[in-house]
């Protein structure tokens, strides 16, 4: 059954357990309210993908991992290929901009294509895909880690960081890519104070970054998204470090709406701009922001803000909930693998 279930204080993004049911922090209702989405069901996870309960693009992929296991928990012999399947097809129709979704489900489809051939029992067949739903969370949290060691020995000393939306635990179930180099040059000393952009319309910036800054003692600002400018004229960016949903081969870097103009503001005003992600963000099937979707969302999420109305009724809105940043605007692209610069050869 799914529900929303009270459990004491804030733990983890996700919670999996014996019990087999996949427990998401409710990020719509954060930081007012801690409450628990229970999701058992394959249907309970795409509502909770689609309407944002869940988000960010790494953490999308896990629990998307978590949600095929779901489908397949109670099949039959009979059943269990076409339960799989669909949970593939419905899983990949929740958001189309973020790879890491794909790179999730093709991790889950090549796992079973090679279990098909050993003819293992169910049980044994369905403990696996279970495992690789974990196995995938810990990848993400190792590349985490590493991301924050390597963006934070790049950047060196950078008293005042920019960031946008919000990419720590929060999106990513590790310590975060954007805000886990923060994490880390905040424990090394490396910086004083951190911008932290709204991030209209679901305010990830204001709600969730501030969350887990506030939780970690870093010190914050938060800003209007449209403060980057005189910010930056002012000299108070001493570097912008935000993350990715999808990255061509050249470079060019699908983000949040708002991470654009930022890139081309602190080209201008000749600031480090810096996009941090584990390589599963790379597509290396595609070329360059030609060939990104980029996901348009319901109106609503523009006109008002948590249910209350802020413009006139029958108001008409237009929400690109991501934006393409060019390559050649960025100045590295920091993986848990390597510091890539520009031209880019991933
Ligand atoms: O719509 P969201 O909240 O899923 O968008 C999140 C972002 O754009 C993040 O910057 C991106 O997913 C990277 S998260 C490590």
């Amino acid at each position: 059954m799914s529900g929303i279930e009270k459990i004491d204080g804030y733990k983890s993004p996700l919670i999996f357990g014996d019990d087999n049911i996949l427990y998401l922090v409710d990020q719509r209702k954060l930081p007012q309210n801690i409450e628990y989405f229970k999701a058992d069901t394959l249907e309970d996870v795409c509502f909770a993908i689609r309407s944002m309960v869940v988000r960010g693009a790494p953490l999308i992929g896990i629990t998307a991992a978590f949600a095929v296991f779901l489908a397949i928990k109670d099949s039959d012999e009979s059943g269990f290929e076409k339960d799989f399947y669909t949970a593939l097809k419905e899983l990949s129709a929740t958001r189309p901009t973020a790879v890491n979704l794909f790179f999730a489900l093709n991790k889950m489809e090549n796992l079973y294509t090679e279990l098909k051939k050993l003819n293992l029992p169910i049980e044994k067949l369905k403990k696996r895909i279970r495992a690789k739903a974990f196995s995938i969370w810990d990848k993400q949290r190792e590349s985490d880690t590493k991301i924050g060691l390597n963006g934070s020995e790049f950047l060196g000393k950078k008293d005042k960081i920019l960031t946008h939306c919000n990419t720590g635990e929060l999106a990513t179930g590790g310590i975060g890519t954007a805000l886990g180099i923060i994490k880390t040059m905040h424990k090394k000393s490396l910086l004083d104070t951190v911008f932290v952009d709204e991030t209209r319309p679901y305010l990830q910036g204001a709600r969730l970054t501030a969350f887990e800054l506030k939780n970690e003692g870093i010190d914050y600002r938060i800003v209007t998204d449209s403060s980057c400018g005189i910010l930056m004229r002012k000299s108070l960016v001493d570097a912008v470090i935000v993350g990715a949903d999808r990255i061509a081969s050249n470079g060019d870097t699908a983000n949040k709406i708002g991470t654009y103009p930022l890139a081309v503001l602190a080209k201008r005003h000749n600031i480090p701009f810096v996009v941090a992600a584990p390589e599963s963000t790379i597509d290396r099937t595609i070329k360059s922001m030609d060939e990104i979707r980029v996901e348009e969302r319901d109106a609503l999420e523009v006109l008002k803000i948590n249910s209350f109305d802020i413009a006139p009724s029958g108001s008409k809105a237009l929400n690109y909930s991501f934006d393409l940043t060019d390559g050649n605007l960025i100045t590295a692209i920091i993986t848990e693998r390597d510091v890539y610069e520009y031209p880019y050869k991933f």
